[in-house]
């Protein structure tokens, strides 16, 4: 896959090249964590996607290959930056699990917190508000943003160019921008800070429309922001 140097979010202007980063993945061999660690490869950072089992995430990995490594997930956490990539259901305990390892880290939360019935998909009711804030109250020393919650795995993992923003949710400014350059870093990708923590449940929720949309019209949908100027600069 090509090194990203020119960026759709900014009409084609070249950019300078991204910041190579270390980017952890937990839940690494499911298909959302393969699909964003081919693409963030892609765009020169260090990846070591993590699994509960070792050898799981090594195979993963050379499947992918741009360098991706595998590792256990607590290995994985010694990233500068950790996206969590597992099942709702999986959430709270895995997070509980690794609080130590993601001291000090960046974490990522991308878990949408969903039922599904014969009537669809549906938003999950979530007693800390959000998957992303039950993050935050579990991982005290850690720094939680979401984002990628809208990302469709099956276009990351496919070979086409993407075409979507992704909004992200933070709390503490320096780190919502980081995740938002690494966003930025993807080929097609453009990353848009849309609120506070408390503002994670709506984003997570929304991915159920995305998901019937998806299945009435048999697409991959994404979210564009309209409006914003050619730059993402959310510094203003
Ligand atoms: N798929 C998408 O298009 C998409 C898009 C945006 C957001 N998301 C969100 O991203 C998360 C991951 O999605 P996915 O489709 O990649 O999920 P997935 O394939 O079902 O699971 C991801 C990985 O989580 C690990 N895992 C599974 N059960 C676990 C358990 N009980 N405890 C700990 N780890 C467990 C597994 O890795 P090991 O067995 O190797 O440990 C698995 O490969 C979900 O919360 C989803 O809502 C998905």
């Amino acid at each position: 896959m090509q090194v990203m140097d020119e960026r759709v979010a900014t009409g084609g202007q070249r950019q300078p090249p991204p910041r190579p980063r270390s980017v952890g993945v937990i839940g690494g061999t499911g298909a959302l964590g393969r699909g964003l660690a081919v693409r963030l490869a892609a765009a020169g950072h260090s990846v070591r996607l993590g699994s509960r089992d070792f050898q799981r995430a090594r195979a993963a990995a050379e499947m992918l290959g741009e360098g991706v490594t595998g590792a256990s997930n607590v290995d994985a956490c010694d990233s500068e930056l950790v996206v969590f990539a597992v099942p709702w259901a999986a959430h709270e305990v895995t997070l509980a699990s690794l609080r130590d390892a993601l001291d000090g880290r960046i974490v990522i939360d991308c878990v949408n917190p969903l039922g599904f019935d014969e009537r669809g998909p549906f938003a999950l009711a979530v007693a800390d508000g959000s998957a992303t804030q039950q993050a935050d109250e579990l991982l005290a020393d850690s720094t939680v943003v979401g984002a990628f919650h809208h990302v469709s795995a099956e276009l990351l993992l496919a070979a086409g160019e993407l075409d979507a923003d992704v909004l992200v949710v933070g709390d503490d400014r320096p780190a919502v921008e980081q995740v938002i350059e690494l966003i930025d870093s993807i080929s097609g990708l453009r990353g848009v800070y849309a609120g506070r923590l408390r503002n994670a449940g709506q984003v997570e929720a929304l991915t159920a429309n995305l998901i019937a949309i998806n299945r009435r019209y048999r697409v991959q949908s994404g979210i564009r922001v309209t409006g914003l100027a050619a730059s993402s600069d959310s510094s203003q």
